[in-house]
């Protein structure tokens, strides 16, 4: 009988001992299992209950469950101790060092294409005017037909344009953004369409396949020359500057009669000549002109009570002489070193 208080008491013991050594919640979990587990040492002892007179057992009982509850409460105070402990090795180990230099969030840049198209938004839209957009994949009709561009027109040819069959083409202007929006037949218009266009050019320092044009198209009653001419010389003081001078020089667009291209005066030498106007003093920028009666009639507005006037801006030669730079290929390299400088 005092043998199993003994065996007991030596339980106690030997498993305080364990659990004084475990130095990590495994071993920890181990010395639970050798002596509180099925097969443990303490079971042994209930195990061996039956050779216990009857009398006794209670007491075997008592003793069992003390030593077990003892052993249980230094196991649960040891398991908090190494919780604690590997917690806060985690922390040491996972802890950041704040003085490192941080990892660069690397923000993008707006492309100059897009500061000089806003640009020119701004200017438009401060004189009334829509900005519109049209189809990039056009109808031969819109792009060329409807805009007095005859079947025989050079412009037409395969070597300047892409063509998806022989009605449909990746359009090779704004322009037919004018018939559509005239078709429309709410008047008056007062209207910008920017957009990316497409012609069978070889890339160099001033050419692409694909660019940008902005067109601009107003169709009211008395429209006449004088506001054409008024609206793009305040256009182009607003963009280069209140000094720029406006040339417009006869030029020919089937869409326009007459027709004209603009230049303005070189905003780097003030029209004296320089490297960047090729010593003239001009810089071209724009084609325009009166739109063509037809054109109108084509497309539902009755010539004799409305004129209108119509002009095209390439957006990338806007880009290039805002931010003097000297080759058109920089534009779509998208190298975020040569963005960011705009
Ligand atoms: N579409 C012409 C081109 O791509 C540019 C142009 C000229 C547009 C005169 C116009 C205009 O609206 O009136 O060369």
């Amino acid at each position: 009988m005092s043998d199993i208080q003994e065996k007991v008491k030596q339980i106690i013991e030997d498993a305080t001992a364990k659990i004084g050594q475990a130095d990590n919640l495994e071993k920890l979990n181990d010395v639970r299992v050798a002596f509180l587990g099925k097969k443990g040492e303490l079971t042994a002892v209930l195990k061996g209950m039956k050779n216990v007179a009857a009398e006794e057992r209670p007491k075997v009982g008592q003793w069992v469950n003390d030593a077990r509850n003892q052993i249980e409460n230094y196991m649960e105070e040891t398991k908090k101790k190494l919780e604690r402990a590997k917690r806060e090795a985690q922390i040491e180990s996972e802890s950041i060092d704040v003085t490192l230099p941080a990892k660069k969030m690397e923000m993008g840049h707006r492309h100059p294409n897009t500061i000089a198209l806003e640009e020119v938004e701004r200017i438009f839209v401060g004189m009334g005017y829509e900005v519109v957009e049209g189809p990039e994949v056009e109808y031969d009709l819109y792009n060329f037909e409807k805009l007095n561009i005859p079947a025989n027109h050079p412009a037409k040819d395969e070597q300047d344009t892409f063509y998806i069959n022989k009605d449909i083409v990746l359009r090779t202007q704004t322009s037919p953004v004018q018939a559509r929006i005239m078709e429309q037949g709410k008047l008056p218009i007062r209207m910008i369409a920017p957009g990316r266009v497409f012609r069978s050019d070889e890339v160099d320092a001033t050419h692409s396949p694909s660019f940008h044009q902005i067109e601009g198209l107003v169709v009211d009653k008395n429209i006449t020359f004088a506001d054409l001419k008024g609206t793009l010389e305040e256009f182009a003081r607003e963009l280069f500057g209140p000094d720029t001078k406006t040339k417009f020089r006869p030029h020919h667009f089937p869409f326009t009669e007459p027709s004209a291209e603009v230049d303005v005066s070189c905003f780097k030498c003030g029209g004296k000549g320089c490297r960047f106007c090729k010593g003239s003093g001009w810089i071209e920028i724009l084609g325009c002109g009166m739109v063509h009666p037809h054109v109108l009639e084509m497309c539902g507005i009755d010539p004799n009570e409305y004129t209108g006037f119509a002009f095209g801006v390439g957006l990338e030669r806007i880009a290039l002489l805002k931010y003097e730079i000297d080759d058109m290929r920089l534009l779509y390299e998208n190298d975020i070193r040569f963005l960011k400088q705009f």
